[in-house]
């Protein structure tokens, strides 16, 4: 009798706090701006990084966001390896500098590699990148991460680390894909950043949005990185909101309908719609030979075949920052979205005025960031296109959006919370406003909750009457009564509670297999030959079929085996 009343009571509780919650909490937490670390680094452009701090005691990194769905799955650094064993020819200190500083492993007190095989040793997760030949392996390790300068720090404590050496890579990159990363030593996947922080309630949804400044402009504008949220005044009005890819390691897919240039009189460079990949990863644009083509007859841009770049000799370049073309790059909906609106993304020449140095060449060249794309699966636009374009992804929904970035000065900011699906705000909390419907919703949730109640705690008061009756006939039958009150107890209490395990998709262990990804345990050599590379999976495969792989994503970006050492990274140069 007791307990039955408890029991209401508690239920009682539980409704109040679950609609409590949901009407009033009005701490949704703000998004958080990631201040850029007042830096231009790269050795095949000006990029503007952000400063982290890693380890204990903390050493200071300057990364790039990585936006790619798999390699954006975890933080990387560049390890001493990068210097030292990468490029002894440059001058130690100098090269440290260039790549955003050195992480060793060994001087933090909190790194570990707990849980992982061959002591972290594993192939970088580059589904997307490898297609383009940049890969590479990694030192993997868990440690803490500061991600804003001073007070306010947002401290984890063991987020995944991936020390890189690769030249692949220059810089490091700060993860913000939503993805957890999976090994196939461990049996559950590590969760990223990014979820970390929604789950901690650090921001309001899973999203981000980015720009990668502009070192041209004057004065030259830093990126601007934010999590939960976008920076209003780092965007266009006139930009478009699309949904993702289907392939969940390609989904910030668009339509690129069209590029032209402001000579009077010219032909586009680029008249037929192309799904590209947009990734920060990647610092060029990858178009197709023919389209390279007309931007060579066009520009007089020469390739050359050992730097696999267009460099410009001194001529030509001259010539080009004279005629100082803008670029309009017509941006839609990729084959199979919702075809229509469309948005255009000015650059100017500037914009692709860039120099690349060591280890490419010695010294320091102009060149244009255009690369030769010899097949579908590698049209992508690199940070190049980041520079003019504000990208806001939600991954709660499923949606980005795409625009001509704002240049304000550097003291703007105009910080909006993308509120996850599903919570309800206060008025007047954070940067957002209830909108009617909002409002409706919590009169109507209160209302039904209220209903609720009432039902309930009729419902209990009359079956504890028919309790009571059942045991007092029980008691007069001599049967204990209390399995069949107990049943329903069970039902109503552990209803809520429970959820359903995530299943993984069905066929991923086997797909993974069947790409030869085997696990690797002592003989590291005789795997060598054997690390499977993306490139031969999906060389030659229509865009059609790319759809198709969309299950293939997900076994391919499992982490196949923990790779060798060093060396094969180091032999590719
Ligand atoms: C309100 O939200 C914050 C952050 O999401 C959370 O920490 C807190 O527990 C919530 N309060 C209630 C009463 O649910
Ligand atoms: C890791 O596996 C989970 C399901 O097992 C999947 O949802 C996730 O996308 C995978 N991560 C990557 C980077 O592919
Ligand atoms: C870490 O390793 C480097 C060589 O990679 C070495 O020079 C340095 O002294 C080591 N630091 C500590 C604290 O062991
Ligand atoms: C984050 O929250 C989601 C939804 O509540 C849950 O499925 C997931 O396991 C959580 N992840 C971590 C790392 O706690
Ligand atoms: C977009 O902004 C421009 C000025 O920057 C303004 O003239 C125009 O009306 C705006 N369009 C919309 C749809 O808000
Ligand atoms: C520069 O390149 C252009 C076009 O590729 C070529 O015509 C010209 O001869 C080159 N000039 C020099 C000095 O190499
Ligand atoms: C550049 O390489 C391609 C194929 O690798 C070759 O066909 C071409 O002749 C080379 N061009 C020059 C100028 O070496
Ligand atoms: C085009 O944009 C308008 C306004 O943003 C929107 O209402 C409409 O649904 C969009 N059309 C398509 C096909 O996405
Ligand atoms: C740089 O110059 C050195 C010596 O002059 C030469 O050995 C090396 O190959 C050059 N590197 C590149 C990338 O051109
Ligand atoms: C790019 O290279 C040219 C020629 O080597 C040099 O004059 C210029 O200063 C370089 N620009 C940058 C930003 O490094
Ligand atoms: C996603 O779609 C919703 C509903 O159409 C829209 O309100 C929101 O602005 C979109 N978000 C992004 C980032 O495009
Ligand atoms: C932004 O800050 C940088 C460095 O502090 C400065 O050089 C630049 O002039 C500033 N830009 C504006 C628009 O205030």
């Amino acid at each position: 009798m007791a307990r039955q009343q408890h029991r209401a009571w508690l239920l009682v509780a539980a409704l109040f706090a679950s609609t409590s919650s949901a009407a009033t909490n009005n701490s949704v937490p703000a998004p958080v701006s990631i201040p850029p670390s007042e830096y231009w680094d790269g050795n095949d452009g000006q990029w503007s990084t952000f400063q982290i701090e890693v380890g204990t005691p903390s050493q200071l990194v300057r990364l790039l966001p990585s936006t790619s769905a798999s390699a954006g799955t975890s933080i990387w650094v560049v390890l001493p390896q990068g210097c030292s064993e990468a490029n002894p020819e440059l001058v130690y200190s100098t090269c440290a500098n260039s790549r955003g500083n050195l992480f060793s492993s060994n001087e933090s007190t909190t790194w570990s590699t707990n849980r992982l095989a061959n002591n972290g040793l594993y192939e970088l997760d580059t589904y997307e990148e490898s297609q383009l030949g940049l890969t590479g392996n990694a030192d993997y390790g868990f440690d803490s991460i500061g991600l804003l300068p001073g007070s306010s720090n947002a401290i984890a404590s063991t987020e995944l680390i991936a020390g890189i050496a690769t030249d692949d890579f220059w810089l490091g990159s700060l993860g913000i894909s939503p993805l957890p990363m999976n090994f196939t030593s461990l049996d559950e996947p590590v969760s990223s950043i990014l979820e970390n922080l929604r789950n901690t309630s650090f921001i309001p949804s899973t999203s981000w949005a980015y720009t990668a400044g502009a070192v041209y402009r004057q004065p030259p504008v830093f990126g601007s990185l934010t999590l939960g949220g976008y920076d209003a005044s780092r965007m266009q009005n006139s930009s478009i909101s699309l949904p993702f890819g289907a392939d969940q390691s390609r989904d910030l897919l668009v339509g690129l309908q069209a590029i032209t240039y402001d000579t009077f009189g010219s032909e586009p460079l680029l008249a037929q719609s192309i799904d590209m990949f947009v990734d920060s990863m990647v610092s060029q644009m990858w178009l197709p030979l023919d389209v390279c083509r007309r931007f060579e007859e066009a520009f007089g841009l020469t390739w050359n075949n050992d730097t696999e770049l267009y460099v410009f000799n001194d001529t030509t370049h001259a010539q080009l920052q004279a005629q100082n073309p803008s670029f309009t790059f017509t941006i839609g909906a990729s084959a199979g979205g919702p075809q229509g609106n469309t948005t255009n993304i000015i650059f100017p020449y500037s914009a692709f005025d860039l120099n690349i140095s060591a280890p490419y060449v010695n010294g320091s060249l102009p060149y244009f960031p255009l690369k030769r794309a010899q097949n579908s699966s590698q049209y992508t636009l690199g940070r190049v296109f980041l520079q003019e374009a504000y990208l806001v992804a939600d991954y709660d929904r499923r949606n980005f959006t795409i625009g001509q970035a704002l240049f304000p000065s550097n003291s703007t900011q105009d910080l909006k919370a993308i509120i996850a699906p599903g919570t309800v705000v206060n008025h007047g909390s954070g940067s957002s406003s209830l909108s009617r419907g909002a409002i409706a919703g919590i009169v109507v949730g209160v209302v039904v909750a209220v209903v609720l109640l009432i039902g309930i705690l009729v419902y209990l008061r009359r079956r504890r009457l028919r309790q009571r009756k059942a045991a007092q006939m029980a008691e007069l039958n001599g049967v204990g009564a209390t399995p069949a009150a107990k049943e329903s107890a069970n039902g109503e209490e552990s209803e809520p509670e429970e959820t359903k395990p995530v299943q993984p998709p069905p066929g991923a262990s086997e797909l993974n297999g069947s790409l030869g990804g085997t696990e690797l345990s002592a003989a590291p050599d005789a795997q060598r030959m054997e690390l499977p590379t993306a490139v031969n999976k999906t060389n030659d495969t229509d865009p059609e079929q790319l759809h198709e792989l969309a299950g293939d994503g997900i076994a391919a970006a499992e982490l196949d085996s923990p790779a060798q050492n060093w060396s094969r990274d180091l032999a590719k140069q």
